[in-house]
C-alpha cells in the first residue's frame, strides 16, 4: 500500500435468499465492483463484502411450501447466489449472512445501546392475522378487490390496476393468499424505533455530502411529512433473531439486514487479521464507508440506517450510493413479457464481461434508469470491444509474432502519443471514482480510436513487404501493443477476466493502475489468441427463448407468489358454456422434449378416430417416456393454437401448483382413447 492509500470498506446491497438474482440487480453490484475494482487498482485498501438478507416471513413462508428449514433454503439460494457473483466477476472479499452469530450479537448490542438512550417504545397494534394460518399478514400476503377502482385480486398496500395505495383493512373482500381466509384485525405489542428523535441529526447528515442531490431532494419530502417511528418487531412465526427477554417477538429483518452489513465485515476481521473491526466502524473511524444499493431502498440506508448507527455509537455511511432501476428493451422488467431476465439465464448464453461493459457505458452517478435495448447491446459490444479495442492488439500481435519471435521494440516509436494516453489517465481515474463510468468510457474509446488511426496512417501491413524497413514494423506495432496495454489499464475495473488474459497475452504481472508510467519495451509476448468474440444476433436470441422459458421466478422478498399460494375460484360459468367442453380420453401413444422449451413436452395422442399433437407445459413433472403409454383428459375442441414450436391441436388437463408438482389426469380402469369424458 501506499502511503496515500485509503481504507475503504465497500458494500452491496444484501440479496434476499429466496429467489434467483436477475440483470436489475446486476447493475448495483457490478457498478459496485467496478469501483472496488478500481480503487484496488489505484493501491488503496478496499474491502467489498456482501452476504445474504436471510430473513422474514416471505422466507419462512418459502421454506414452509417446499418443505425444508429456512437455513436449507437460505444455504441453497446462497449458493445460486455465488456462483452468479463469480460469474459476473463480481469479488467479493467477503459473503456472509445476517443469520449468523455476529449478526445476533451485533443487533442485540444496537437495541440495547438505544433501549438505554430511551430511543425504544413499545405499544400495542393491531395488525391483519389469519385466522387459519395462525399468523399475522405482512401487507403483501393479502389480496383483495381496490377499494378505489374495485379490480380483483390487488395486493395490500397498493392497486397495479389504478395506481392508488391504501391500507390492507380498506381492501374489499380481501383474503389471505397463505390460506383463502379472510384476515381478521388482532392486537399484539410492538417495538419501536423513536426515528423522530433524530430529525436534527438527520437533517443535517442528509446534506452533508453523503447522499447524491437527487436523494437529498426526496428526504426532504419526507422530512415535511415528518419521521414516523418504525416498528422493528414481528410476532412469531417468524424466521429471524428472538428480541431479548422476548420469545414469541422478533426483530424486523430491515433492522438486522443492514446490520449484515457490520457482521460480513466482523466475519472477514476474523480471517484477516489486517483488518480492525473497531478501526473501521467506532464512532471516530478515519475510515470511509461506502454502501451501494438500489433506489427502492434509500429510505432504510439514508434515514433509518444513518440514525441507527449513530444512536448505537458506530460511525455513519461516508456516502450512500443509489442506482435506478433496470428496463429491458424499454420496457419493466416482467415475466409475461419474457423480459425478465435471470443472471444465471444470461450466463448461459452470453459473455459476462459484455454486460458489464454495457452497463459500465451507461452508467453515471445520477439514479437514472437504465435501459438495456440489445441491439443496442449487440452494436455497441461489437463496435467499441471488439472492433475498436481488441482489434488493436490483433493487428499488431501477429507481426511481433511472426517477424520478431514476439519481441517488442526497445524504445517507443512516438512518446508523444504515449504521453497523451498516459495524460488522460488522470481524467479516467476521475470519472471512475466519481462513479461517472460512461464518461470514462467514452473518454477510453476515443483512445482506442485513436490508436487505430495510428496504425491505419502507418500501415504496418505495407511496409512489412519491404525487408529494409522490418524494424519500423517492429516499432509501430509495438507502439500499438503499448497503447493497447495502456487502454487495458483503464478498462480492467470493467473486464477483468479479459485483463487477466491480457496479462498472460503480455506476460505481466497484475496491471495496476500506476504501471501505464513505464511502457512495456524489449520484452517478450506471447502468441495473440482472440480475446473477444463477436457477438451474433442468435445468441441474443437464444437467451430470448431461453427467458421466456423460465420458471421459478421470485423477484423479492416482499413479492413472494409461491407456487401453491391460495388461488380464488373464477368467475362462475353456466352449465351451457360447461356443455361446450369436449373433454376426451386420450391414449399417449409418444412423448419428447422439445428443443430450446423448457416447459413443454411434445406429445402425440391418439383419440380413437384421430391423432392430435399438443404441447403440454409438464416438463417439470414428467419425464417424456413415463407418459407413453398411458391414458390422460385432454380438452378436445380446444381451437389449434400457433406456438414457438409448431400448432398445438387440444389440451391435456393437469393438477397442481407447478413445478415438481403437477399431475396429468390418468383415467386408466377402462379408459378408451376417445371416450367422452362426463
Ligand atoms: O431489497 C433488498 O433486496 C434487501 N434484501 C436489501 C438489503 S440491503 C441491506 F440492508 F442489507
Ligand atoms: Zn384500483
Amino acid at each position: 500500500m501506499t502511503q496515500n492509500s485509503r481504507k475503504i470498506l465497500v458494500t452491496g446491497a444484501l440479496p434476499y435468499a429466496n429467489g434467483p438474482l436477475h440483470l436489475g440487480h446486476l447493475v448495483g453490484y457490478i457498478q459496485a465492483d467496478i469501483w472496488v475494482r478500481f480503487n484496488k487498482m489505484m493501491g488503496h485498501q478496499c474491502t467489498f463484502v456482501c452476504g445474504s438478507d436471510s430473513h422474514g416471513t416471505p422466507i419462512m413462508i418459502q421454506a414452509q411450501k417446499l418443505g425444508i428449514t429456512p437455513e436449507e433454503l437460505v444455504n441453497t439460494i446462497e449458493k445460486e447466489h455465488q456462483a452468479d457473483f463469480k460469474g459476473f466477476y463480481i469479488d467479493f472479499d467477503n459473503y456472509y449472512s445476517t443469520h449468523s452469530e455476529e449478526n445476533r450479537e451485533l443487533v442485540e448490542t444496537v437495541f440495547q445501546r438505544h433501549l438505554k438512550k430511551n430511543n425504544i417504545a413499545k405499544r400495542t397494534i393491531k395488525q391483519a392475522y389469519d385466522p387459519e394460518k395462525n399468523m399475522f399478514l405482512p401487507d403483501r400476503f393479502i389480496k383483495g378487490d381496490c377499494p378505489k377502482c374495485n379490480a380483483k385480486d390487488q395486493y395490500g398496500d397498493n392497486c397495479e390496476v389504478c395506481g392508488a395505495t391504501y391500507a390492507p383493512t380498506e381492501l374489499k373482500n380481501a383474503y389471505s393468499t397463505l390460506s383463502g381466509a379472510k384476515p381478521i384485525e388482532k392486537e399484539s405489542e410492538h417495538y419501536f424505533f423513536k426515528l423522530q428523535n433524530y430529525e436534527k441529526t438527520l437533517h443535517e447528515w442528509t446534506r452533508k455530502g453523503h447522499l447524491q442531490e437527487e436523494v437529498s431532494n426526496k428526504l426532504d419530502e419526507w422530512f415535511k411529512s415528518g419521521l414516523q417511528e418504525w416498528d422493528i418487531s414481528r410476532d412469531a412465526p417468524y424466521f429471524g433473531f428472538t428480541i431479548p427477554g422476548e420469545t414469541q417477538k422478533y426483530f424486523y429483518c430491515w433492522l438486522d439486514a443492514p446490520v449484515g452489513y457490520m457482521a460480513s465485515f466482523k466475519n472477514l476481521c476474523a480471517k484477516n487479521k489486517a483488518l480492525d473491526f473497531a478501526e473501521y466502524w467506532d464512532q471516530d473511524s478515519k475510515t470511509e464507508l461506502y454502501h451501494f444499493i438500489g433506489k427502492d431502498i434509500i429510505y432504510f440506508h439514508a434515514l433509518f440506517w444513518p440514525a441507527v448507527l449513530s444512536g448505537a455509537d458506530f460511525r455513519t455511511p461516508t456516502a450512500i450510493f443509489a442506482n435506478g432501476f433496470l428496463t429491458v428493451d424499454g420496457q419493466k422488467m416482467s415475466k409475461s413479457r419474457g423480459t425478465f431476465i435471470k443472471a444465471k439465464t444470461f450466463l448461459d448464453h452470453l459473455p459476462p464481461e459484455y454486460l458489464r461493459y454495457y452497463f459500465a457505458a451507461k452508467l453515471s452517478h445520477h439514479i437514472e434508469d437504465l435501459d438495456i435495448n440489445f441491439d443496442d447491446f449487440t452494436l455497441r459490444v461489437n463496435s467499441d470491444l471488439v472492433g475498436k479495442y481488441v482489434n488493436i492488439a490483433s493487428r499488431c500481435a501477429s507481426f511481433i509474432n511472426n517477424l520478431f519471435d514476439g519481441k517488442l521494440s526497445a524504445t517507443l516509436a512516438e512518446p508523444k502519443l504515449y504521453q497523451e494516453f498516459v495524460d488522460a489517465g488522470t481524467n479516467i481515474a476521475e470519472k471512475f471514482s466519481s462513479r461517472d463510468y460512461s464518461q470514462a468510457i467514452r473518454q477510453i474509446m476515443a483512445l482506442a480510436d485513436r490508436a487505430n488511426q495510428y496504425i491505419d496512417e502507418r500501415k504496418p501491413w505495407t511496409i512489412a513487404k519491404d525487408p529494409a524497413r522490418l524494424s519500423e514494423v517492429q516499432d509501430i506495432c509495438s507502439m500499438g501493443i503499448n497503447l493497447f496495454r495502456a487502454l487495458s489499464v483503464y478498462l480492467k475495473p470493467v473486464l477483468p477476466k479479459t485483463a487477466e488474459n491480457i496479462e498472460d497475452f503480455l506476460q505481466i504481472s497484475p496491471l495496476t493502475w500506476q504501471d501505464i508510467n513505464t511502457p512495456l519495451l524489449n520484452h517478450t509476448i506471447k502468441k495473440f489468441q482472440p480475446l473477444s468474440q463477436r457477438l451474433d444476433k442468435k445468441e441474443i436470441d437464444t437467451m430470448k427463448a431461453a427467458v421466456q422459458n423460465d420458471l421459478d421466478i421470485t423477484t423479492s422478498n416482499e413479492k413472494v407468489e409461491a407456487p401453491f399460494d391460495f388461488e380464488p375460484i373464477k368467475e362462475t360459468i353456466s352449465i351451457d358454456d360447461f356443455a361446450k367442453i369436449d373433454l376426451r380420453i386420450a391414449k399417449i401413444i409418444h412423448a419428447e422434449h422439445v428443443e430450446g422449451a423448457e416447459k413443454l413436452l411434445r406429445l402425440e395422442l391418439d383419440l380413437g378416430h384421430e391423432k392430435r399433437l399438443v404441447f403440454a407445459g409438464i416438463k417439470s413433472a414428467y419425464q417424456p417416456e413415463q407418459l407413453i403409454g398411458k391414458h390422460t383428459v385432454m380438452v378436445a375442441n380446444l381451437a389449434p393454437r400457433k406456438m414457438r414450436f409448431g400448432e398445438s391441436q387440444g389440451m391435456v388437463l393437469a393438477a397442481g401448483p407447478g413445478g415438481k408438482d403437477l399431475w396429468i389426469l390418468t383415467p386408466e380402469d377402462g379408459a378408451k382413447p376417445g371416450m367422452r369424458v362426463k
